[in-house]
C-alpha cells in the first residue's frame, strides 16, 4: 500500500476543504428522490478516515467503511470512539469483497474506485450488487474520467493549514498505457507539522473508466441502471449542461 495511507491525520488536512455537512446533505437529497428502499446503512468504499462517518452516524445512519489500509482503519476506529458511534470498519479489497449483512446506500469518494483493469471493475461491481439491497444506491464521485488524464497530462496543488499542521498537496496524472486506459496518479504531501518537515509520496496505478463506455457496462451489467450524473455535487447540475467538470458525481440503483 502507498505511504500515503500509512498517514491519515495528514491526509486528512490535505483533503480536507470538503463540505461535509453539505455534502451529506446532497446523499440525503438522492436517498429521497431516487432510493426505493429507505435508507438507514451506508458503507464506505475505501474509507480512509471515514470523513462523512461522524455526520452520518449524527444523523441516524449506521456506518461500515471498508478499506484495505490498517493504519486509515486504526485511525476512523479512534475517531469513532471518540464520538461515540457504534460502526463496522472492515480491513478488505474493494475489487473483491463481501460483507455479513446488505446495505441500502454504497458510496466512494475522491476517485478512490481503485481497479487497474476491466476484470477488477467487473469483480468490483458484482461484489457491489451482492451487498446493495434492491432499490438502493451506489453513489461514486469523480470516478469516471471526463477529462482523461491521458488526453491531458496534469494535476493540481493547493495548501491547507489545521492545528499548526501545514499540508500542501499536489496531484497528477501520467498515462501508462493508452489501450489498457491505465493512468499513474501520484499524490505528493509535503507537510511541515510544527517545524517538523515529511514528504510524503503515494503512487497508484488505475483503470481510467470514461463516460460512454461506462454506460455501456452499466447497461449490460444486469444489476444496476444509471439513474443520473452531475456537476460539482449538485442535483441542478446535470452534467451534460456543464462547461468545465469538477468534482463530478455518478448515481447507479441497484435491480
Ligand atoms: C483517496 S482515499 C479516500 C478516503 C476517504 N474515502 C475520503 O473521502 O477522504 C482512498 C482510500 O482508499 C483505500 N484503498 C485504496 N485501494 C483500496 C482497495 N483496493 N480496497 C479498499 N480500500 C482501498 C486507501 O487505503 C485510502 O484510505
Amino acid at each position: 500500500m502507498s505511504e500515503l495511507y500509512d498517514n491519515p491525520r495528514y491526509y486528512e488536512i490535505a483533503f480536507s476543504f470538503r463540505d461535509i455537512s453539505a455534502e451529506v446533505d446532497v446523499f440525503e437529497e438522492c436517498f429521497r428522490r431516487f432510493a426505493q428502499i429507505p435508507v438507514k446503512s451506508v458503507l464506505e468504499l475505501g474509507c480512509g478516515h471515514s470523513p462523512h462517518m461522524e455526520e452520518l452516524t449524527k444523523r441516524g445512519y449506521q456506518y461500515n467503511g471498508l478499506d484495505l489500509s490498517k493504519a486509515m482503519l486504526e485511525y476512523s476506529r479512534g475517531k469513532a470512539l471518540r464520538i461515540g458511534a457504534q460502526v463496522n470498519l472492515i480491513q478488505g479489497n474493494m475489487v473483491d469483497f463481501s460483507l455479513k449483512g446488505m446495505v441500502d446506500f454504497v458510496y466512494v469518494l475522491l476517485g478512490s474506485l481503485d481497479v487497474k483493469n476491466t476484470s477488477e471493475l467487473t469483480t468490483h461491481f458484482n461484489s457491489v450488487a451482492q451487498v446493495l439491497k434492491k432499490g438502493g444506491l451506489y453513489f461514486l464521485d469523480w470516478c469516471v474520467q471526463y477529462d482523461p488524464p491521458g488526453g491531458s497530462e496534469g494535476g493540481d496543488s493547493w495548501e491547507i493549514e489545521r492545528e499548526g499542521i501545514k499540508v500542501k498537496t499536489a496531484v497528477s496524472w501520467k498515462v501508462i498505457n493508452k489501450v489498457e486506459q491505465t493512468f499513474e496518479e501520484t499524490i505528493t504531501l509535503e507537510v511541515n507539522d510544527h517545524g517538523k518537515n515529511l514528504n510524503i509520496v503515494g503512487k497508484e496505478i488505475k483503470r481510467a473508466i470514461y463516460p460512454q463506455e461506462f454506460l455501456c457496462f452499466v447497461s449490460g451489467f444486469k444489476h444496476f441502471e444509471f439513474v443520473g450524473w452531475w456537476n460539482n455535487w449538485n442535483l441542478l447540475q446535470p452534467l451534460e449542461q456543464a462547461e468545465k467538470i469538477d468534482r463530478p458525481i455518478v448515481l447507479l440503483r441497484r435491480i
